[in-house]
């Protein structure tokens, strides 16, 4: 009876570690820089409706697909592929996943590095009395020096290393839990103050009244891509988690759970940050600085601005570090299992590399900032190659898998717990896998890329 009792507590107790550990590698940068960065950039409410309709019927049925995965062969993204399909190229997207995590924690470093310096910059109350210009002054003055952006970016970098050796995953976990719903409080907070400014119905309007005009097929490929980048898709992130999973765990609700969590705070973000972007008369167009530049604003407009302030770019600064621990692991575990590396030596070895390969993305948002091709930066094409090839070709590549290979009868028997529970929306599910999530995501990315 008693070892009972400790079993059960145990899986309980593992179970929310799990969960924490997926949303807080979901929810990072992605919801809360970048998310309101490319809606900025990419026309508003059109673009954040296709974000929407990518999320529902390409992100969620990936999510599924990677938990059906991950947990049936309980192993990381290589092993599971070479695990449930021997002998045949299926762990191809498992490479690719390590490629693309290599891509985006390069210059995922650099902008997580940005919100150390703005912690400090908050704490030594530096936005006091500056008016929107300034601030854009503040940012474009910082990220475009050469050693300060890529001093905090080591300091980053070092922080998520050593998360990952020590294996501290656990008091990461434990503070995310408590440290993830203050985030959203704050955010909420700030949407209150946000829509209440004068002149805040106009950046409400840019942000959920569809101007399809603004549309391009580029804009259509940079929602779904940031779809699988928001959900960490597409690389084996959630594969590598969900091998973690209780065979007791309901995969679909998890999935539905994670996803809107995730969405959420986006928007969230999203209405914390247009209103007041119209109301200081900021461009919404303004690009990776959106969020830096805004939202200070804002705290300067609200009573305890000082200490909002602070606690704001802390928590972004650890929710940045929950998802950046999530895709070192990616590279880590191929390392020790492909090369057969110790952990420790794995992990320094990467965490260098990829810092080094985020030196030039630092570079250029100052002095390589002329250095283009095709009229993107080096930083503009690790994130486009990573986020919006390597991630959807991926996630077709997995859904495709459970649609085809694993089939009905293999992707029933982890939805059910083995008989366990009922899942009606199977067909719906394999539907989707099986055709719409390839089909769409297919020709999205043909037509972005200008090739249909
Ligand atoms: N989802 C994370 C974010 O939104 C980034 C991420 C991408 C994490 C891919 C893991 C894998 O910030």
């Amino acid at each position: 009876m008693a070892t009972k009792e400790v079993v059960q507590r145990d899986s309980f107790t593992s179970k929310l570690g799990i969960i924490a550990a997926i949303a807080g590698s979901a929810v990072g940068l992605g919801n809360i820089w970048k998310f309101p960065y490319i809606t900025g950039v990419y026309g508003g409410g059109a673009f954040v409706i296709v974000y929407l309709i990518c999320i529902v019927l390409i992100g969620l049925p990936i999510v599924l697909s990677e938990f059906i995965i991950g947990r049936k062969a309980q192993r990381n993204a290589v092993g599971s592929f070479r695990f449930l399909a021997p002998r045949t190229y299926w762990y191809v997207p498992g490479l690719m996943g390590v490629t693309a995590a290599v891509m985006i924690l390069a210059f995922y470093g650099v902008v997580a590095g940005w919100t150390l310096e703005y912690l400090l910059k908050a704490i030594t109350n530096s936005f006091a009395g500056k008016n929107p210009a300034d601030l854009e002054g503040i940012f474009g003055g910082f990220i475009s020096q050469i050693a300060r952006p890529i001093f905090w970016q080591i300091i980053f970098m070092s922080l998520t290393c050593w998360i990952v050796v020590a294996g501290i995953k656990g008091g990461i976990e434990k503070a995310s839990k408590l440290l993830m719903p203050v985030l959203l409080v704050i955010i909420v907070i700030l949407d209150t103050r946000a829509i209440t400014l004068p002149g805040a119905s106009e950046g409400l309007s840019f942000l959920f009244k569809p101007d399809f005009s603004k549309l391009t097929a580029e804009g259509i490929l940079i929602a779904l891509g940031h779809a699988f980048f928001s959900l960490s898709l597409g690389m084996g992130t959630l594969i590598t988690y969900s091998s973690y999973m209780s065979k007791e765990e309901n995969l679909a609700t998890t999935a539905v759970q994670i996803t809107i969590v995730d969405t959420g705070i986006a928007l969230l973000a999203g209405i914390a940050i247009f209103p007041a972007v119209f109301a200081f008369g900021i461009e919404p167009g303004a690009g990776p600085g959106l969020v830096f530049i805004t939202l200070p604003n804002v705290f300067q407009q609200m009573p305890g601005g000082y200490i909002f302030c602070i606690l704001f770019f802390l928590l972004l600064a650890v929710a940045a570090l929950t998802s950046s621990i999530s895709i070192l692991e990616v590279v880590v575990a191929y390392f020790v299992e492909e090369l057969h590396l110790k952990r420790r030596t794995a992990t320094i070895m990467s965490a260098v590399g990829i810092t080094i390969i985020g030196f030039p993305c630092s570079l250029s948002m100052g002095v390589w900032s002329k250095v283009t091709f095709m009229d993107r930066t080096f930083f503009d094409w690790l994130d486009f190659i990573a986020s919006n090839i390597l991630l959807p070709l991926g996630g077709l590549l997995i859904v495709a898998f459970v649609g085809w290979i694993l089939g009905r009868e293999g992707a029933e028997q982890e939805l059910t717990n083995d008989g366990e529970l009922s899942a009606g929306y199977l067909p719906l599910f394999m539907f989707l896998a099986k055709f719409v999530a390839p089909l769409v995501i297919a020709v999205v990315f043909l037509h972005g890329l200008g090739l249909f």
